[in-house]
C-alpha cells in the first residue's frame, strides 16, 4: 500500500521527462518530414522545368505567350498524330473536375511512366511517356508531389479526337512532303 502511494506520487515526476522527450522527438521528426517534403517538391519542380511539361501543357505556350496564371492548366493546341487522332495536352493541376485532383499519386506516376490512365486508355506517344519511363520511382514521385502543390485551374481540354474528326481548335500537324498524298 505504501509502495502504491509512493508510485502514484512519483508517476507525474517520472512521466514528465519521458513525455517531454517524446514531444521533442516528435517535433524534430515532424520538422525533418516537412524538410524532406520540401526537398522532394523542389526536386519535382526542377524535373518539371527540365522535362518541358509546360511546352505542351500550359495554354498560350504554342502562341509564344505562356499564360503563367494557368501554368500546366491544359493546352489550347491539339497535337495531331497521323492515323491516330488529335490529342490536347490536358490539365495537370489538382483541379478535381478537370485536372488530376481525383487521381492518386500512384495513378499519375503510372500515366507518366507507362502511358496508362486510370480509365485504361494508353496515352498517345506525343505525350513523351516512353522517355519518362526511365525516371527513377523517386523522381517520378517528386514530379507528382510538385504537381499536387500547383494552384488548381478549372479548364477541361477538348478531345481526344479520332483520325478523321476535325478538332475545333488549333492543331500541330506533321505535313507530308508536297508531292505525297496526305494521310489522315
Ligand atoms: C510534347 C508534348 C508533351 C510534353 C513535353 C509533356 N506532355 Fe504530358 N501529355 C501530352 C499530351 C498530348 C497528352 C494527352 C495524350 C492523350 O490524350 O492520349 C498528355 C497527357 C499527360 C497526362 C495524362 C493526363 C490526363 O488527364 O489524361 C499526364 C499525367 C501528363 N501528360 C504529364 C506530363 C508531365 C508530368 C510532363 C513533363 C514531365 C509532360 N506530361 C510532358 C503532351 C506532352
Amino acid at each position: 500500500m505504501v509502495a502504491k502511494i509512493k508510485m502514484k506520487q512519483l508517476f507525474p515526476l517520472l512521466a514528465m521527462p519521458v513525455l517531454a522527450a517524446l514531444y521533442s522527438y516528435s517535433t524534430v521528426a515532424r520538422a525533418e518530414t516537412a524538410e524532406a517534403g520540401a526537398v522532394q517538391i523542389s526536386r519535382g519542380k526542377y524535373l518539371v522545368q527540365f522535362g518541358g511539361c509546360t511546352d505542351c501543357h500550359t495554354p498560350g505556350y504554342r502562341f509564344g505567350k505562356p499564360d503563367s496564371t494557368r501554368f500546366l492548366g491544359g493546352s489550347d493546341v491539339g497535337m495531331r498524330v497521323s492515323g491516330l487522332g488529335t490529342f490536347v495536352p490536358p490539365n495537370l493541376t489538382p483541379d478535381k473536375e478537370t485536372g488530376l485532383g481525383a487521381w492518386t499519386k500512384e495513378q499519375i506516376i503510372t500515366a507518366i511512366q507507362t502511358g496508362v490512365t486510370p480509365s485504361g486508355r494508353v496515352l498517345a506517344p506525343v505525350m513523351p511517356w516512353h522517355a519518362y519511363a526511365g525516371l527513377t520511382k523517386s523522381d517520378a514521385g517528386a514530379i507528382v508531389d510538385y504537381l499536387k502543390t500547383l494552384p488548381p485551374v478549372n479548364n477541361q481540354v477538348p478531345g481526344p479526337f479520332g483520325p478523321v474528326e476535325k478538332p475545333p481548335i488549333y492543331t500541330i500537324t506533321l505535313m507530308p512532303p508536297a508531292n505525297t498524298t496526305q494521310h489522315n
